[in-house]
């Protein structure tokens, strides 16, 4: 072929520019980090935030720089009004040349179900309130992984508050300290305002780790762990890696999985995931909704294949749980798959979610492959910013809604809704599931 003219070739890669203009959505660019630093008085409470503790009790967490705070929180039904209190512990640990503040946690309770309390930590006149989630059904979640504290975290934080959830769940990956500890202060500091009035619950992602090999006095996920601790004891685990609960009284079962906790066969996870699973009636409890970090299903080019032992591992107890929806975060966009089941589509399988893309300083993982062996199982993808929203309306029937930080409109991409397993009679959710510790369920 002749060699084209310097401007056919012009022309060509002018009109290749305004096709791709024409055809993709302008990717907004990752932001700067916010770093919020304190303005109160060492004494006084700051980063707080709450977590359910059994059906009707909240562990309450803050950290006050000054040692001598008492772990106290006072609580009332009416604004300023303290008729009830309640007292902790505290903990606090080093990381290197860091010393972290004293971090309290106490457990209040028991409060009453859809209810507003009004609070104040440390003996410290700064009011918190609080909103208990309902005790039936329906409720809502707001769903946001990898959250870190970039101004997409900021708008992410400004879009859910924007919706009236009743509780806050997230698949890992939460301040992106990268062990700068000062950074999970930050974090701390800039989630509070949600953090302190809904109930946050959350397992960890690879950025919780922070261990360096050759320091092995540093154990890893001393920060995740001291500060964001989960009611693990209370759902037989023994570890703050993994854990579940109930709520809306018991209509929803909420499990947290370690992505990066053992999780084999002789693994105290997995022997804690089968009981777990095992105790579950689906009389009583319609939904299972389980997180983790790095996804078993993804056609994204961003972590291929990371989450592949875990799901060989653990797959068939979620499927024979008949878990309903599987959400996972670690790539930073949006995914949503058929129901799956060994790489197959099963009706009798979990939706899996990819909802990593709240807003963390790494960027969007924008490759999506077309040829990927799971393609022909996804529905939905998009390389965007933003938060899912569940709303869990009755025993058979969710629904589920993504939605995209464009600049300041709240805009929703992706919606559907979700049938639970335990309403389907074809897949036997609602009589009780035999679980077989030894595996696999010939299709
Ligand atoms: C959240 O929304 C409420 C009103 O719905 C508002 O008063 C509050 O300032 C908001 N908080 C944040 C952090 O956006
Ligand atoms: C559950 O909610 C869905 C959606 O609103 C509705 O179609 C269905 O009839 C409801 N089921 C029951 C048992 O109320």
């Amino acid at each position: 072929m002749a060699n084209p003219s310097p401007l056919a070739l012009i022309v060509f890669f002018l009109l290749l520019i305004l096709t791709i203009s024409a055809t993709e959505y302008s990717r907004p660019p990752p932001k700067k980090i916010i770093a919020m630093r304190s303005s109160k008085p060492e004494s006084h409470p700051q980063q707080v935030h709450i977590s359910v503790v059994g059906a009707d009790h909240m562990r309450i967490t803050w950290i006050a720089d000054d040692k001598h705070t008492q772990s106290l929180v006072e609580y009332g039904r009416a604004s300023g009004v303290y008729d009830k209190s309640a007292t902790g512990e505290h903990t606090t640990y080093r990381y290197f040349f860091y010393n972290s503040g004293t971090i309290h946690h106490v457990k209040i309770g028991p409060l009453d179900p859809d209810t507003v309390y009004y609070y104040r930590c440390g003996g410290i006149d700064d009011m918190y309130s609080f909103k208990t989630p309902p005790a039936s059904l329906p409720i809502e979640f707001a769903v946001a992984g990898d959250l870190g504290q970039t101004e997409w975290t900021s708008s992410t934080l400004n879009h859910i508050n924007a919706s009236n959830y009743d509780m806050l769940l997230l698949p890992g990956d939460l301040s992106y300290a990268d062990t700068n500890q000062p950074l999970w202060d930050s974090f701390g500091r800039l989630v509070e305002p949600l953090a302190s009035a809904r109930p946050w619950m959350v397992t960890q992602g690879n950025h919780e780790i922070e261990a360096f090999p050759i320091f092995d006095w540093f154990h890893p996920f001393a920060s995740y762990n001291h500060r964001w601790r989960m009611p693990y004891e209370e759902s037989g685990s023994s570890s703050n890696l993994y854990y579940s609960f109930d709520v809306a009284g018991g209509a929803v079962h909420v499990v947290m999985l370690g992505s990066y906790a053992e999780f084999g066969s002789d693994s105290d996870q997995y022997k804690w995931l089968v009981k777990d699973l095992g105790e579950v009636d689906r009389e009583k409890t319609p939904w299972i909704i389980v997180l983790l970090h790095a996804p078993w299903y993804n056609t994204n080019a961003a972590h291929q294949g990371e989450g592949e032992n875990m799901r060989r591992a653990t797959e068939h107890l979620l499927y024979e749980a008949r878990v309903d929806i599987v959400f996972a975060g670690h790539v930073h966009a949006y995914e949503r798959f058929k129901r799956v089941y060994d790489n197959k589509a099963n009706s009798c399988g979990p939706v899996h979610i990819t909802i990593g893309d709240g807003g963390n300083r790494e960027g969007l993982a924008l490759d999506f492959k077309k040829d990927h062996k799971s393609a022909s199982l996804s529905l939905f993808h998009e390389a965007s910013f933003g938060h899912g929203r569940l709303k869990v309306l009755n025993r058979t029937h969710a629904h589920w809604s993504w939605h995209r930080n464009d600049d300041s409109e709240a805009t929703v991409r992706d919606k559907v809704w979700i049938e639970s397993l335990s309403a389907s009679g074809a897949c036997g959710a609602g009589q009780t599931t035999e679980l077989s510790a030894s595996g696999k369920d010939e299709l």
